[in-house]
C-alpha cells in the first residue's frame, strides 16, 4: 500500500486483485445509510462501477435504502476480503446517476433480472413467491424482449470524502491509511496513517 497513490486507483487495484483471486461477489459492499432522526441501516450492494467522480451501485429508487439516501447525509460502505486480509471504508454525499448511464447498465443486465426489477416493490411485504413468479410472468408478457428500464431503479454514486484502507498485518499491528478531502469536487487529497 502507497500513500503516493490516489485512493482511487488504490481501491481499482485492490477490486481487480480481490476478482482475479476469484473472490465471489468480489464486488459485494455493506452500504450503510441513515435518515434524520433513524437507526442506521446497512445491508450488501454490488458495486458496479469505480469512476473518477465516485462509486456506483443500482437499486429502487422506492426502497427503504433510497429514502434513506435521499433524506439522509451521505453513505458509507465498507469492502472486505478475507482471502487478501483488506479492507476499505469509503464515506461521503451520494447523487443519482446520470438517466443514461442507468439505462446502458439496466440494458446490460440479463433480461430476467430486468423483468424482475420492475415488478419488485423492494422491502414491501409479500403475500407469496408464487405472486412474484406470476407478477415476472406477466412483465415479461408485456415488454416482451427489450424492457425499459423501470421509472423507479437505476443508480447512486457515492461521492468519497473520505476512504480507509486497512491492510492485515502479523500481531495485528495492521497498516490503515485514511485519505480524506474537503469536498467532492478538491481534486487534493490529504492522507495519513491511522493506529490500528
Ligand atoms: C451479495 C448481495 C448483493 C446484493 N446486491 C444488491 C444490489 O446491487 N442492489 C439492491 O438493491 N439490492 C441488493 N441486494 C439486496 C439488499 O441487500 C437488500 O436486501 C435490498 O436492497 C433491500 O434493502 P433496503 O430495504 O435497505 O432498501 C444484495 C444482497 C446481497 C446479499
Amino acid at each position: 500500500m502507497s500513500q503516493d497513490e490516489h485512493p482511487i486507483t488504490q481501491f481499482r487495484r485492490w477490486l481487480s486483485a480481490a476478482e482475479s483471486e476469484g473472490i465471489r461477489d468480489h464486488n459485494a459492499i455493506a452500504l450503510a445509510t441513515a435518515g434524520p432522526g433513524q437507526m442506521p441501516n446497512v445491508r450488501m450492494v454490488l458495486l458496479k462501477g469505480v469512476e473518477d467522480s465516485g462509486f456506483v451501485f443500482f437499486t429502487n429508487y422506492e426502497s427503504p435504502k433510497a429514502q434513506e439516501l435521499t433524506t439522509g447525509c451521505g453513505a458509507a460502505f465498507v469492502i472486505f476480503w478475507r482471502e487478501l486480509g483488506r479492507q476499505v471504508r469509503v464515506r461521503g454525499p451520494i447523487e443519482r446517476l446520470e438517466q443514461h448511464l442507468s439505462d446502458q447498465y439496466y440494458a446490460s443486465r440479463p433480461l430476467q433480472s430486468r423483468y424482475g426489477a420492475w415488478v419488485s416493490r423492494q422491502s414491501s411485504p409479500l403475500k407469496s413467491k408464487a405472486d412474484l413468479v406470476a407478477s415476472a410472468a406477466k412483465a415479461a408478457a408485456r415488454f416482451g424482449i427489450d424492457p425499459p428500464r423501470p421509472p423507479f431503479w437505476g443508480g447512486y454514486r457515492l461521492r468519497p470524502l473520505e476512504i480507509e484502507f486497512w491492510s492485515e498485518g502479523r500481531h495485528r499491528l495492521h497498516d490503515r491509511f485514511r485519505w480524506t478531502r474537503r469536498t467532492v469536487s478538491a481534486s487534493e487529497w490529504t492522507t495519513c496513517r491511522l493506529y490500528p
